[in-house]
């Protein structure tokens, strides 16, 4: 399928930003629209910033993941920031899962973006929910390098994708939270880093403790509980032994 083009005006925000070289991507972070297949422009929601979305991109140029899982996919800007660098890599593919529960212009509209960026053929998406989508991975023996987790971020639904995503991971796999200064995802990545064996990455993003409300900011430094996405990198395969498990021995 030949590659839409979207021209940005001279001098326009969009022809100075280092974005990922993706027209239809940099129109929805910069202008902040998204297309539906009918043509119409539909202003973006819920996604991904601009640091997030470069870091992601980034990420995926230099690890050159096979496979790639997403939780989450709304309008699709992570979904292009991770395509765009596999296109980029010339290697790899996407499962996005998102239900689109009383959505389905959400899902009209991100299989649009896909479409017109050209990543069709790179991407596959699970109309289901990621707590019945991770399942029947883990059954296929589906082993992604990279799970990025953005989907609902209640502390259990975001739990339940920390756990599932662990036992999809390879060693050396890389799972990623959006919103981790939520304190939600704040408390599963206490929960990753406690008990399973990961190391955090440097992906060139920085701690960022901002809040409109200077308590709040203040709070979130000394939890530690940064804005912007963090990624963990699996050391070591980890199970609960027998004793854990309150089963007694031989
Ligand atoms: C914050 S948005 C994702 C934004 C997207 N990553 C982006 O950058 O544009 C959250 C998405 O998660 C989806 N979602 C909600 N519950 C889910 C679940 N249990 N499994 C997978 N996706 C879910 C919603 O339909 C919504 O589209």
């Amino acid at each position: 399928m030949e590659r839409e083009t979207t021209e940005f005006p001279q001098g326009s925000e969009a022809a100075t930003v280092d974005l990922p070289p993706n027209p239809v991507l940099r129109e929805a972070l910069i202008n902040g629209t998204v297309r539906h297949p009918d043509g119409t422009a539909i202003s973006v929601v819920a996604n991904i910033n601009i640091p997030n979305s470069l870091a992601l991109y980034r990420t995926i140029r230099e690890r050159r993941p096979e496979l790639v899982v997403e939780i989450g996919m709304a309008y699709g800007v992570s979904t292009l920031s991770i395509l765009t660098a596999l296109d980029e890599n010339n290697h790899g593919r996407l499962i996005s899962i998102d239900p689109y529960v009383g959505w389905p212009t959400g899902r009209l509209v991100a299989l649009n973006q896909v479409e017109r960026a050209g990543y069709s053929d790179r991407h596959e998406h699970r109309h289901e929910f990621s707590y019945t989508a991770l399942p029947a991975l883990i059954m296929n023996h589906t082993t992604p390098d990279l799970v990025y987790i953005d989907g609902n971020h209640n502390f259990d639904y975001a739990f339940v994708d920390c756990f599932l995503a662990d036992k999809l991971l390879p060693v050396r796999g890389v799972m990623a939270f959006n919103d981790a200064g939520w304190r939600s995802v704040f408390k599963v990545i206490r929960f990753l880093n406690r008990y399973r064996r990961y190391r955090e990455m440097d992906v060139g993003l920085p701690v960022k403790y901002a809040s409109r409300n200077p308590l709040f900011s203040m709070i979130k430094r000394l939890e530690g509980r940064s804005s912007n996405d963090r990624y963990f990198e699996k050391v070591e395969d980890w199970e609960p032994s027998g004793d854990t498990m309150n089963i007694p021995g031989p």
